[in-house]
């Protein structure tokens, strides 16, 4: 049977266009609860713009049928809860969409013909690209950053002036003469190099990537707790505002200008352009220059320049008649995939990676493709339901690449009717390719959910285990041995002669005193030389001290990461607590297991899995003898001698005057306090800063000190500096 969806319009009846408006409504409201809410998309923009260009198509075709709630009256998804309310002073619209040359020469015409005038390119465009991030309207009351909100539902939005003050590239204050009331509108994003580096810092961690920038950085807005926040790189492009209380230019591309002066990051890739041959001649050489940006957009976007005029064309229901987005395709190509290759991680993950005839897919040539995991090759999604109408991906299929947001390219889907007879359901192996182990897929006692990652059982049995271990044990921010990369780890790893073997971390340390007794020293072999030797042995030497939190680190126990070793080495000073507090947690309950879990930013799933770690001597043997080779020196404790704010909880809320909040966070951590991004009861101390609402508010109903930054200052004996 024919689904209402494939039906053209002009043939639907109207019980028919009844029945597909409501289905479209409840798609679209669910995708926009997918990608604003959980900032987890199941569908393309492509596809979910095709959703609401239905929508509208119907619509269209039966007027009559518009219900007041109609995806096409709303703009994106309502405000998540968590954060307090913002009402917008001037609603934050959405663009109308168009997607062809035809649609963008309507546009044009369109503006003229309600203008009353003859289209003679007398009307000039700005072009700037369409940012694919999230929009903020940033507010500045006498030149100071009161407050920062999402678009929410275009009227009210969630006020995250905290998370916004953590980034770098949005200014605090702006110069004098400013207008006294300026709202700054624009794009928070992450760039995709930034993106590339959190996501393998995940990696190495043994932690889930992330999907896309967008997403990213969109999770990481909507942390309640800033620090989180300023742990990622955001960033911000200006292109529009809000309210003001004077206009300081007359033409769109003026307001750019002003913005520039005053400090924020404005596209540089902006034109300002009349006819519709030159607007169309910059959408294709942005979308040329569109794999090489630092950013992702996903189209070029047209506003009419004159203020004046933008203001006589006005707006419909949910978007201006002076601007349109003119979308990007989504950068995809098909291909046959070739062969299924399996990956095997520092913590046993293994990865389906697609091998394909090479395709050139947005400017880039692509040969491999992530398929995620074993469910994704069987047309599973996250929580078991069908993704690709249920489609699995086979050996010998053609394939749609895409290369989204993110850098490393997906397979999205197959086509169907080209798969060859001969192709058959691809068997995911049940025992590690390296080692030949199992390879299980572990269940979450609490949740009962089966991981989407199969891992090699094999630990330190696994080759492929033990080397990506030691890259990672010398990696940048774990040892950190200089000239001792991925080729030197491969090298010393597979070599036969066991008087320069390095098989686990220790052996690094013993090199030096093995190859001297060895028949042929490291110096005589091919591609070492006496001074490069000298130099690999004195770095080596120069990490036998080393910080405690590195050396936490580099131990690799699956979801330590960095940061998670920094809180760890603060909270027990020195290895030799740390270890026999692990130990001592083994039982999971009682004292040591409380306190590990009462360390800030460690929770269950954390310190079961270091105990783990400690509890297989395999582990236990390789740091003894690594400690015969190493110090970890002990971690800095708090200077807290004769401070008054020692184990006092502290909320810092507005903006600060006199101190970025990271230096005021980690003044009060060095003093013993604890900092927290929200007031509960346990709050002592609120220091509100201009622009403070809604915690100031809830400090003051539970009857918590309150202060402002001065008053914190003259507390803490200190003049911020
Ligand atoms: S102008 C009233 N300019 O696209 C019009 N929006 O689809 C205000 N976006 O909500 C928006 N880059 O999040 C404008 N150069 C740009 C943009 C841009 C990205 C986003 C913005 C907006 C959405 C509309």
């Amino acid at each position: 049977m024919q689904s209402l969806s494939q039906i053209p319009v002009e043939h639907l009846s109207p019980e028919e266009a009844a029945a597909e408006l409501a289905f479209l409504a409840t798609e679209i409201a669910r995708h926009d609860a997918l990608y604003h809410g959980k900032d987890q998309p199941e569908i393309s923009d492509a596809d979910y713009d095709a959703l609401k260009r239905r929508n509208e198509a119907v619509e269209r075709q039966f007027p009559d049928l518009v219900s007041a709630d109609s995806p096409s009256r709303r703009v994106g998804a309502a405000p998540l809860p968590t954060f307090a309310p913002v009402t917008h002073a001037r609603p934050m619209l959405s663009l109308d969409n168009t997607f062809s040359d035809e649609d963008v020469a309507d546009f044009i015409a369109s503006v003229y013909r309600y203008l009353g005038r003859l289209p003679d390119d007398s009307i000039a465009f700005t072009a700037e690209p369409k940012i694919d991030g999230l929009s903020m309207s940033i507010r500045y009351e006498n030149g100071r950053l009161v407050n920062g909100a999402t678009r929410g539902d275009g009227t009210t939005g969630e006020n995250v002036t905290a998370n916004i003050l953590t980034i770098s590239e949005i200014p605090k204050t702006l110069p004098a003469g400013v207008p006294e009331v300026v709202e700054v509108r624009g794009e928070v994003y992450m760039a995709k190099s930034d993106f590339q580096a959190l996501n393998a810092q995940m990696e190495a961690e043994g932690k889930q990537t992330y999907v896309n920038p967008r997403n990213t950085a969109a999770g990481s807005l909507r942390q309640l707790d800033a620090k989180v926040t300023a742990a990622r790189k955001l960033r911000f492009f200006a292109y529009a505002w809000g309210e003001m209380s004077a206009m300081p230019a007359d033409t769109q591309h003026g307001m750019i200008e002003c913005f520039r002066a005053w400090g924020f990051p404005v596209n540089p890739l902006t034109r300002r352009l009349s006819r519709v041959e030159d607007v169309l001649g910059h959408y294709r050489e942005i979308g040329l220059k569109r794999p090489d940006l630092d950013y992702d957009i996903d189209g070029v976007v047209y506003k009419v320049d004159d203020l004046e005029l933008q203001r006589r064309l006005g707006f419909r229901s949910r978007s201006p008649r002076w601007a349109t987005a003119h979308k990007f395709p989504a950068e995809q190509a098909v291909t046959r995939l070739t062969h299924i290759d399996i990956q095997v991680g520092r913590t046993g993950a293994l990865t389906p990676v697609a091998r394909l005839e090479p395709v050139t897919v947005g400017g880039v040539v692509v040969e491999n493709a992530t398929l995620h995991n074993e469910d994704y090759i069987r047309g599973l999604g996250n929580s078991g339901e069908p993704i690709r109408e249920g489609r699995d991906i086979r050996i010998g299929d053609m394939v749609i690449v895409q290369r989204a947001g993110d850098v490393i390219p997906q397979i999205v889907d197959i086509i169907p009717e080209k798969r060859p007879n001969e192709a058959v359901p691809y068997e995911f192996p049940r025992t590690c390719p390296v080692c030949g182990s199992h390879a299980v897929r572990e269940v979450n006692e609490k949740t009962g959910k089966v991981d989407a990652v199969r891992r090699c059982t094999g630990g330190f049995v696994c080759r492929a285990q033990a080397v990506e271990h030691l890259k990672h044990f010398v990696s940048r921010n774990a040892f950190d041995i200089e000239g001792f990369g991925t080729k030197q780890v491969d090298f010393f790893f597979e070599t036969d002669d066991p008087s320069i073997q390095i098989r686990t971390a220790p052996d690094i340390f013993t090199l030096e005193r093995r190859q001297q007794t060895a028949l042929a020293k490291l110096e005589n072999r091919e591609g070492f030389g006496r001074t490069s030797v000298r130099k690999l042995f004195e770095a080596i030497n120069s990490r036998r001290s080393i910080a405690l939190n590195r050396f936490i680190f580099a131990l690799g126990i699956r979801h330590v990461g960095e940061t998670t070793a920094k809180l760890l080495a603060r909270a027990y000073g020195t290895y030799q607590s740390f270890a026999e507090a692990m130990e001592a947690a083994a039982p999971q309950h009682g004292d040591a297991w409380n306190e590990l879990n009462a360390v800030e930013g460690i929770g269950e799933v954390v310190a079961t899995s270091i105990v783990e770690f400690y509890k297989e001597p395999r582990n236990r043997d390789v740091i003894s003898r690594l400690l015969q080779e190493v110090r970890p020196e002990a971690a800095e404790k708090p200077q807290v001698s004769g401070s008054p704010v020692v184990g006092k909880t502290v909320v810092f809320t507005g903006s600060l005057e006199r101190m970025s909040r990271d230096e005021a966070k980690a003044r009060a951590e060095s003093l013993g306090a604890k900092v927290a991004g929200s007031v509960s009861k346990k709050t002592d101390i609120v220091v509100a800063g201009p622009g403070a609402g809604s915690k100031l508010d809830k400090a003051r109903e539970l009857g918590i000190q309150t202060m402002d930054e001065d008053e914190w200052l003259a507390l803490i004996g200190g003049d911020g500096a």
